[in-house]
């Protein structure tokens, strides 16, 4: 699947992938925004997306123990996902994810 990312800087970064979650493929292309520091168990949101609000579909929603790291994560909103809790499939492909970064 084709993944974009869109960092802090606006900038685009168009990468591939088939398999893993979306924080290592992210971390391989050094996204910048994008730290992956827990290793991708959920633990400490250094991998925080916002979905493209037309793009929600593919991705799902995120699961409870993640909605419950969101909520300390003053950037969050509805669109907010940690992506090393998104698996790369071809449902994916095409998604644009912003990363949410720490303002
Ligand atoms: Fe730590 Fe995703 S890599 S929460």
């Amino acid at each position: 699947a084709k993944i974009t990312f869109i960092t802090i800087e606006n900038e685009e970064i168009t990468v591939e992938g088939d398999s893993g979650n979306v924080m290592e493929l992210a971390v391989a292309n050094n996204v910048a925004g994008i730290d992956g520091d827990c290793g991708g168990v959920c633990s400490c949101a250094t991998c925080h997306v916002h979905v493209d609000p037309a793009h929600v579909a593919k991705t799902g929603e995120a699961s409870e123990i993640e909605q419950d790291m969101l909520e300390l994560d003053d950037n969050a909103n509805e669109y907010s996902r940690l992506c090393c809790q998104i698996q790369v499939s071809e449902q994916l492909d095409g998604v644009i994810l912003r990363v949410a970064g720490d303002e």
